[in-house]
């Protein structure tokens, strides 16, 4: 894949209406509102720049870019002049060089002539354009006034800001402002002295600067640049990949020294991210090759044994041994496999695929069934599909923005970027969330109406709006007589219509206010404005996660908010591939493709093609297994890339299901909490490690390309090969391009799916078969519904078994930080811990002060579950009776105090409602006790394990 970027100075303009005009004497034909510099560019013809960058609106500051047009006066700047039909343009001439001359030598004037010590030197645009304009003297010399001796801002932990490089081109203020949206930067001073400053004039790292690069992507010297391009130099080659954190999806291209990442930079023609980041994905890489990767395969009988470091024919024959020892001894269905939404689709699809072929059940699960197996549900019931139904860059369609239950800015940032740009052009934002997440108040954005419910009570807030639009005729009659089914819209439309169901009935169940209600109902429902729903965790974790995907698709058909640009409902999915991992078959009931596994003429097809005879019965969810196997009917388990330790809730229960097993086999890049439980330990390898492709929540298929050799030797997917071979199921794949072609030849939506398209067009969408575009779909359901009419459910609101009560009587609700990622298992384990070294419990002050609580108090928190410690934040964020936490580090225990209470429909936990009390403490909890004393006991073990062996 061609990785080279050319930056045409300008952004591209959308117009119907194109002007043609000549350029250097070439006839040039453009969309109108194109720059002059574009438009030369698009042409062929480079002209010199410095402040113009193609992912900023012109500035027009530097002067460097100045054309000759017939009959006007003057110099005018070509990257602010719109080509216009029929002028007549020079960007060459004596005079034009000249000034060009003057300018570049008054830069350098005060620049430090270090270039042959610079990092950026062969990547400087001010190094570049002054070879450009012939610059050959200096005349003012350098002991005048000059900003060389200016101070290095390093306090980032990833870039520095050099001021004595700096040459005031406002493009990091711009990129700060329009491509972010953070607003973190200004120049300050005037003429002379001006001078970029963070926030009011402070270290990067004690601003409200996100660190997310864009200011480093976007400057031309090397002011901004990134430390590790100042430790290492400059990379040699690059290749086009794809972010493993969050479900954005970002393109990136990790730029190289031979097998050595240098840095990661955003890839302009990711379809994504169009060329922006977020502090994870553009910086947070390190943990790739950090000193706790374990790359030698390991065994132990018992979990009490040290560890033996083995070869990898030795670790798989062993697990395989063991897996079908217990099959033999406790029936088929005592084993099965858990599939990683961190790893490829081809890896997903491998593990299910062992599960139902080599192991002969189907007890084979993902982790969407802690986060999004609610979405697949509701979206299921109501659209016949479960996906979001957009692209990201529909939001910039979109005239009402309803977030519910989501926090993009801290777990899907340039996909907020996107978001904020749009609010910022003047659509309305409609925020439902217990708590006041940035959204609600940023720079140049601010909410119309913030919802703050009560954590659980969403069904209840969503009724509330659809009793508004149904009560004061703002149901789109027109879509739903045309899309819809009838009889479940009557049906629901007289459920909603009930009285039970206003706002004013609800306020004292929600605790929002019904006029907001009523406001936000309207807003949304505005005929003729398109309205979006983006919605998050914060919706499907709930005891009625899936009511509430299914109450939110109701708004949107009875609204017509489906099936075109700028509208929809679209679950902003978590992890890199959890999209891609339910899509690949991982939940014990579906094939993939979402495919009941009763159905027998799909179960025939993949018995042809894999030739095995499938179990026609669903097996084991995750929380089934548990309970299987404190039961003693369930005794192995193969967990690809899933910390289910960390990441389940009610931790004492994980840990005592997990100890309860013969053998679990656990594939991971660290020894985390899960492996820790472990009786083989085989070695993960990292996304720069292989090929494949991730499933963004756009449903957009994108190639995961390597970098380096895998550190262990095997990349995840030969491993899950080499296992399935010593069960004596034969898989024989060359690459996993080949995986890629199996799973297309049976799945229709990924018919038209390949490698060879993905290289060519740079992403795919599903569905993606006969009759869509070559590039797949991007938007869903146009013209009518997968299932056919859209399907109105009834949503009666059903309080959640987590009420608070004299014992209990606050509410925990737990959500993520920008900064770390989930369980934190690679972002701890980089710089980021700067921004976040550890959860901490935020409560309002009012409930602080009646337990005599102040910032930075160690406070117990007590749930019907167990017990944690955490430090206080005394915050506003979050409403009196609320606390909340993030869940990023294993020894806070978040999960020790939530419950199994459950989604209805799918089991997934309850996390975002536990009703807790808070203590002040001066110490751990007994469970943080033992989990220090467990964890020092297996860190030793790995510490001291026993390499008898050159493992190979
Ligand atoms: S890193 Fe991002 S948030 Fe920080 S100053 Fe630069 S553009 Fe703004
Ligand atoms: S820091 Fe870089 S981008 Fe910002 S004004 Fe200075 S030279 Fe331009
Ligand atoms: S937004 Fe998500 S996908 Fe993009 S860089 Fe950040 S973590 Fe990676
Ligand atoms: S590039 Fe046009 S004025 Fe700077």
């Amino acid at each position: 894949m061609n990785t080279t970027e050319i930056d045409h100075g300008t952004p591209a303009r959308d117009s119907a209406t194109r002007v043609t005009l000549t350029i250097d004497g070439q006839s040039v034909t453009v969309p109108a509102g194109t720059s002059l510099m574009r438009a030369a560019s698009e042409a062929g013809i480079t002209i010199p720049k410095l402040c113009a960058t193609d992912s900023l609106e012109p500035f027009g500051s530097c002067r460097l870019c100045l054309c000759e047009i017939d009959g006007r006066r003057g110099y005018p700047s070509s990257c602010t002049t719109p080509a216009e039909a029929g002028m007549n343009v020079r960007t060459q001439s004596p005079k034009l060089a000249q000034i060009r001359r003057g300018v570049m030598e008054l830069y350098i004037s005060d620049h430090p002539l270090d270039c042959l010590t610079c990092a950026a030197n062969g990547d400087c645009e001010l190094q570049t354009q002054a070879g450009v304009v012939g610059l050959r003297h200096v005349r003012y010399g350098w002991d005048g006034a000059n900003h060389l001796a200016a101070a290095k801002d390093e306090s980032n932990p990833y870039f520095t800001y050099d001021a004595s490089k700096c040459i005031v081109c406002n493009r990091c203020v711009r990129a700060c402002e329009e491509t972010q949206g953070t607003f973190a930067l200004t120049i300050s001073g005037r003429g002379f002295g001006s001078r970029v400053s963070a926030g009011m004039d402070e270290p990067f790292l004690e601003s409200e600067c996100v660190s997310c690069g864009a200011c480093v992507a976007a400057c031309p010297t090397a002011t901004l640049q990134e430390k590790t391009v100042i430790e290492m130099g400059l990379p040699e080659h690059s290749v086009v990949t794809t972010c493993a954190y969050c479900g954005v999806g970002c393109g990136f291209k990790a730029e190289m020294q031979g097998n050595r990442v240098v840095r990661m930079t955003p890839w302009k023609d990711g379809r994504a991210n169009e060329g922006h980041a977020c502090v994870k994905g553009r910086f947070a890489w390190g943990y790739a090759t950090h000193k706790d990767r374990v790359t030698k395969p390991m065994i132990r009988a018992k979990i009490t044994d040290p560890w033996r470091e083995v070869s990898w024919d030795e670790a798989i024959a062993y697990a395989a041994s063991e897996f079908r020892r217990l099959q033999a001894e406790h029936g088929r269905g005592a084993v099965g496999g858990i599939t990683s939404s961190r790893c490829t689709n081809e890896e997903a699809y491998l593990v299910q695929k062992l599960v139902r072929a080599a192991f002969g059940n189907n007890n084979v699960d993902t982790c969407a069934r802690v986060c999004h197996s609610p979405t697949g549900y509701g979206l299921g019931q109501t659209f016949g599909t479960s996906a979001g139904t957009q692209t990201f860059k529909s939001v910039a369609h979109a005239d009402v923005v309803l977030v519910i239950g989501a926090n993009p800015s801290d777990a899907h940032p340039v996909f907020a970027s996107r978001m904020k740009r749009r609010l910022r052009q003047g659509a309305k934002l409609i925020v439902i969330d217990p708590r006041r997440i940035d959204l609600v108040a940023s720079p140049h954005v601010k909410a119309e109406y913030h919802l703050q419910l009560r954590p659980g009570t969403n069904v209840a807030v969503l009724d509330a709006l659809a009793h508004v639009i149904v009560t004061e005729g703002l149901v789109d009659e027109a879509f739903v007589a045309e899309r819809c089914d009838p009889r479940s819209f009557g049906q629901w439309r007289d459920f909603v219509a009930r009285p039970d169901n206003s706002p004013e009935a609800l306020e004292a169940v929600s605790g929002v206010p019904a006029a907001a209600v009523r406001g936000a109902a309207r807003l949304y429902a505005t005929r003729g404005l398109n309205a979006a729903i983006y919605y998050g965790l914060g919706v499907t974790e709930h005891a009625q996660g899936s009511t509430a995907v299914m109450a939110i698709a109701n708004l949107a058909m009875a609204t017509g908010n489906v099936g075109r640009e700028g509208v929809g409902v679209n679950p902003l999915r978590g992890q890199n591939n959890v999209q891609g991992s339910c899509d690949m078959g991982s939940f014990p009931h579906e094939l993939p493709g979402y495919r009941h596994i009763s159905d027998s003429t799909v179960r025939a097809e993949f018995d042809a093609a894999w030739g095995v005879t499938l179990d026609p019965e669903p097996g084991l969810r995750i929380p089934n297994m548990f309970d299987a196997a404190l039961g003693g009917s369930f005794k192995g388990l193969y967990v690809q890339g899933e910390d289910i330790v960390q990441s389940d809730p009610n931790t004492q229960h994980v840990n005592a299901a997990l100890e309860a097993l013969e053998c679990l086999v656990v594939q991971d890049i660290f020894l985390n909490e899960t492996a820790k439980f472990a009786h083989v330990f085989l070695p993960g390898s990292s996304f720069l490690e292989k090929d494949g492709t991730f499933t963004n929540a756009e449903r957009r298929i994108s190639r995961v390309r390597r970098v380096m050799p895998p550190l262990a030797g095997l990349a995840d997917w030969e491993v899950t090969v080499r296992l399935s071979n010593a069960l004596g199921y034969p898989m024989d794949y060359a690459h996993p391009e080949a995986v890629m072609a199996e799973i297309a030849a049976l799945t229709p939506s990924f018919a038209g799916v390949s490698y060879e398209k993905i290289e060519r067009l740079g992403s795919v969408q599903w569905p993606c078969h006969a009759g869509t575009e070559e590039a797949g779909t991007s938007v869903m359901h146009v013209g009518g519904f997968v299932r056919g009419k859209g399907r109105f459910v009834i949503t009666a609101y059903q309080p959640s078994d987590e009420r608070a009560n004299r014992r209990f009587p606050l509410l925990l609700t737990t959500g993520r930080v920008l900064s770390q990622y989930n369980v934190g298992a690679q972002t701890r384990r980089t710089a980021n811990t700067a921004w976040h070294e550890e959860d901490r419990l935020e409560l309002h002050p009012a409930d602080a002060e009646e337990r005599g609580v102040v910032d930075g108090d160690w406070v117990g928190i007590t749930s019907r579950a167990g017990e944690t410690v955490l430090r206080a934040r005394v915050s506003e964020r979050v409403a009196p009776g609320v606390v909340y936490t993030t869940f990023h580090f294993p020894e806070s225990g978040a999960n020790v105090i939530t419950t199994d209470s459950s989604d209805w429909a799918t089991n997934c936990p309850e996390y975002k409602v536990t009703a807790v009390q808070v203590n002040k403490v001066s110490q751990p909890s007994r469970w943080q006790q033992d989990y220090q004393r467990f964890n020092e006991a297996q860190l030793r073990a790995l510490a001291e394990r026993e390499s008898p062996v050159a493992a190979k």
